[in-house]
């Protein structure tokens, strides 16, 4: 069986493993953090799309146990990321029931959605599916972020980027794209950061 680029434990990787994280993609969220500063000491997180949890594990390390995170996946997290102060809740980020007990835990300083479709290989359908995360994302901003709170988000580039930051634009006092270095060369994802929510 052939073994793509994305199965192969690049240094990033080996890097994520030995630093405790499950995955490499925390090195992403890192570089969003450092440049924007969007998770705050004792704040409350929402985590979408979370599994197999290295966002997670970075941004209770960020709370250094204070605050909270709420983590939301159809996966479960790996089995050594739980803290205390994680709620993890397993479920379709579209389905009701997930949101209603998303809701009860906030309101949020801060959400982030790592979440990405099951790609199909078809970039059409792929990105059209990303932007639909992206759209159910900003319905969580919307009814669960507190005013003044912060926003991250990856897309699929191809897809109407633009009209997605004229939405975040709305929320958000300040909205723009973002390519952290760490996303993999071949990788068509990107990050679209929303700064203090407008009241
Ligand atoms: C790239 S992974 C997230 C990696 C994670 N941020 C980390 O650092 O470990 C994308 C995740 O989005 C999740 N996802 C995609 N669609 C979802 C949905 N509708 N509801 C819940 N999770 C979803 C997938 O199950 C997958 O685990």
């Amino acid at each position: 069986m052939a073994v793509n680029s994305y199965e192969k434990p690049d240094f990033w990787s080996k890097k994520a493993f030995s630093q405790g994280y499950p995955a490499r993609s925390v090195y992403k969220l890192k570089e969003i953090d450092e440049k924007f500063g969007i998770l705050k000491k004792g704040s409350k997180i929402l985590d979408l799309g979370a599994a197999p949890g290295s966002w997670t594990v970075f941004a209770l390390r960020q709370l250094d146990g204070s605050g909270s995170v709420t983590a939301i996946d159809l996966k479960p997290l790996a089995k050594d990321v739980r803290a205390e102060n994680l709620m993890f809740i397993q479920g379709d980020l579209y389905n009701e029931e997930v949101r209603h007990l998303a809701k009860s835990r906030g309101p949020y300083d801060a959400i982030i959605c790592d979440a990405a479709p099951a790609t199909t290989g078809n970039k059409i359908i792929d990105t059209a599916r990303s932007a639909g995360l992206v759209e159910l994302a900003l319905y969580y901003v919307t009814t669960m972020l507190k005013t003044g709170g912060n926003f991250a988000v990856k897309v699929f580039q191809g897809g109407d980027q633009n009209a997605l930051l004229t939405e975040m634009r709305k929320v958000f006092e300040n909205a723009r794209g973002f390519k952290p270095k760490a996303c993999r060369s071949e990788s068509f994802e990107t990050y679209l950061i929303g700064l203090n929510k407008k009241a």
